[in-house]
């Protein structure tokens, strides 16, 4: 897919580049362990080479145009209160950042920005955690505020919480934080450990959206956290994580959970083996048990998956919360152009629906960045 970078687009905008630092954060791609995170188990997400990109100077209030929305927000920076009663609606996400990080002491120095992201809207990359992280380093970075990575994840996911009524899990921000560039991360949910796991020689990682954007997903997930929690609480454990194989038998959610956080280990093998074959079983396993046990899926998806597969890729599974949005598959480097291609068009023709398909590259987390060489003079 051809894009103009982020970054080319807001040095383009930039009136006045001097005394203007810049700051990004990836969106994340997730190859194995969804609906996971919120019950405490492990997942393996990589940050992809797709960002939000801020370029901010220290200001009155906090003030922040986007050039994806062309609109601007604007809030003290003391939070707005209430995040939800923020418009335009993306400015929900800033006003709700800004709010989580005041209440940890971040100095009430204002921010003066403009900001561009290239991470598709809505399709299970997490571009709004890539918005959130983005500002969130920015206004640290503007305020020469020190804060852990952990903390800043935790402000992070609990904004995107306050911002739209969603209890999300801490995977996104923390991917979008904490990515390496060329490694996928084994995130354990419960300690927030995280361990670099490298992706071998061979192996593309590509994404390809199904031309349906998420819906329903917020009272769905909603549903699917309360009763992941409810089981868990029935079954007398803290969280699903830890459950056996045999208190989840007749259990589908539970399943999902227990099944899923084996598959999440076992791709680990795969990737540091260089087990491709392996690697994309494990990717239509779970694809399988999201689709079945934890009822995720939507038929589209499932053609999706089966195109790619039939296509001749290794694997392949929904991505992220699913009910829309992208399907992610393990393919050979020598033959991805070709599986893409072929994928797209079957889909296409079964469904209708447009298709983008794109690689991703594992990249590395928020933080810092280097104005782009091709700012405006
Ligand atoms: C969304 C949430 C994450 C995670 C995934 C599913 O992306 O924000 O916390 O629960 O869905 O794995």
């Amino acid at each position: 897919m051809t894009r103009v970078d982020a970054a080319a687009r807001v040095a383009a905008d930039l009136e006045r580049p001097e005394g203007a630092s810049w700051f990004r954060a990836p969106g994340r791609v997730n190859l194995v362990g969804d609906h996971m995170d919120y019950s405490g188990g492990f997942v393996l997400p990589f940050a992809i080479d797709r960002s939000c990109v801020v370029a901010a100077r220290p200001g009155g209030s906090v003030r922040v145009r986007s050039l994806d929305a062309g609109s601007v927000v604007e809030v003290p920076v003391a939070g707005a209160g209430d995040p939800t009663s923020v418009r335009p609606a993306w400015g929900r996400y800033v006003a709700a950042v800004v709010g989580e990080l005041a209440a940890l002491g971040r100095p009430p120095v204002g921010m003066d920005a403009v900001l561009a992201s290239d991470v598709p809207l809505g399709s299970g990359l997490s571009s709004s955690a890539a918005l959130e992280v983005s500002c969130a380093v920015a206004l640290a970075g503007v305020a020469e505020w020190e804060i852990g990575v952990e903390a800043l994840a935790e402000a992070c996911r609990s904004a995107e919480e306050r911002a739209t009524g969603v209890p999300c899990g801490i995977m996104d921000q923390l991917a979008s934080l904490a990515g390496r560039a060329g490694d996928a991360l084994l995130i354990d949910c419960r300690s927030l450990e995280i361990e670099p796991v490298a992706l071998p020689d061979g192996l593309a990682v590509l994404v390809v959206h199904s031309g349906l954007s998420r819906s329903l997903d917020a009272s769905a997930y909603a549903d699917r956290r309360r009763a992941s929690e409810q089981l868990a609480a029935k079954l007398g454990l803290a969280a699903l994580r830890d459950a056996t194989e045999a208190d989840v038998a007749d259990e589908p959610l539970g399943r999902h959970v227990v099944t899923e956080n084996r598959r999440v280990h076992a791709a680990v093998q795969a990737l540091t083996a260089g087990d491709l074959v392996e690697l994309g079983r494990l990717f239509s396993e779970s694809h399988a048990s999201l689709r079945d046990d934890f009822r995720v899926s939507t038929p589209e998806l499932d053609a999706l998956v089966e195109s790619l597969v039939h296509a001749g890729a290794y694997g392949a599974r929904l991505t992220g919360a699913g009910f829309g949005g992208c399907v992610v598959a393990a393919c050979d480097e020598a033959s991805v152009a070709d599986v893409a291609e072929a994928a797209t068009t079957s889909y296409r023709a079964r469904t209708g629906l447009e298709p983008v398909a794109f690689r991703c590259h594992a990249a590395d987390g928020a933080g810092v960045f280097q104005a782009p060489s091709y700012q405006r003079a």
